[in-house]
């Protein structure tokens, strides 16, 4: 059976990847950003992930307003870095895992939960920075990727709560899977930044600290926080954060935790800023 071994965190921001792709990782504004990632691209050298589960928001470059699906699964054999205006980022195309994402389809939606099935789109720095942030600057990605993309773009977003349910949905799919896959969920996205209007510029640092320490400890009542307390402390493209509940929701839960089955904190990093963004990054190992 296939099963989740950890899930990994981290925020995006498009100006990462400009300075990756740019060699910029050297310069004192960088250096500090990139240092809390050596741990991650080390320790997937060890964990060998057959697969990965990305929880990610398009920035409306594979969906416009045209149609905005809530929560979209790809389930296409493979996936092409999108021009965000500038061209594509010089990344190697995303392969996708079209059985296992089929199979988590059919059971997530048969389990209630409305999912969007994509079988083609372009991926943007939503899903290839945080691939670059853990595995690094390669020629091709180490293992197949599910993107899954969640709307925290235009209103109305999905509440904690739901996020935090279809995490255990998709856990429950996956670890029905009669191959021994080695799995991996990322939720990406956050943590607080706000890039336009009056409060453009915000950034909470102990908010965001609350978020990581309950995200770890008390995640079902995180799950709880209503969307409009991320738009209020952690700025409008802070509410990207409920996308985190979606790979917490996967893992080992609260019941089980108390239980002393908690999933390892093997690593934790906090840095301000990014760009405009203030760049959080968690590995929880289940046990
Ligand atoms: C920035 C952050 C984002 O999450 C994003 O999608 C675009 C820009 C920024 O910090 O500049
Ligand atoms: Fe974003």
């Amino acid at each position: 059976m296939a099963k989740i071994s950890a899930s990994v965190f981290t925020s995006h921001v498009p100006a990462i990847g400009a300075a990756l792709d740019l060699g910029k990782t050297g310069e004192d504004y960088w250096k500090p950003v990139f240092a809390g990632y050596d741990f991650a691209k080390q320790w997937e050298k060890e964990q060998k992930p057959d697969v990965v589960f990305l929880v990610f928001n398009d920035h409306a470059t594979a969906f416009s307003l045209d149609m905005i699906p809530t929560f979209a699964i790809g389930t296409a054999a493979e996936y092409q870095p999108a021009d965000e205006g500038w061209g594509p980022r010089p990344v190697p195309k995303v392969i996708g895992h079209p059985k296992l994402a089929a199979h988590i389809a059919q059971s997530v939606i048969q389990d209630d939960f409305d999912l969007t099935i994509v079988n083609k789109m372009d991926v943007d720095h939503g899903l290839t920075v945080p691939l670059s942030l853990i595995f690094g600057q390669v020629d091709a990605w180490p293992c197949p990727v599910i993107p899954f993309a969640v709307n925290v773009v235009q209103y109305p977003v999905p509440s904690g709560r739901r996020c935090f349910m279809l995490g255990k949905a998709i856990r429950k799919a996956i670890e029905s899977y009669d191959e021994p896959l080695n799995v991996q969920i990322w939720g990406t996205g956050g943590m607080s930044h706000q890039l336009q209007g009056p409060r453009a510029g915000l950034i909470n640092r102990e908010w965001d600290n609350a978020f990581l320490d309950r995200l770890i400890n008390d995640p079902e009542g995180l799950s709880k926080v209503p969307h409009i307390d991320y738009v209020r402390e952690a700025g409008s493209e802070g509410i990207e954060l409920v996308m985190w509940l979606i790979a917490r929701g996967a893992m080992s839960d609260v019941n089980e935790t108390k239980k002393g089955n908690a999933p390892t904190v093997r690593h934790r990093f906090y840095h301000v800023p990014a760009s405009n963004t203030a760049v959080g990054h968690v590995i929880l190992e289940n046990n």
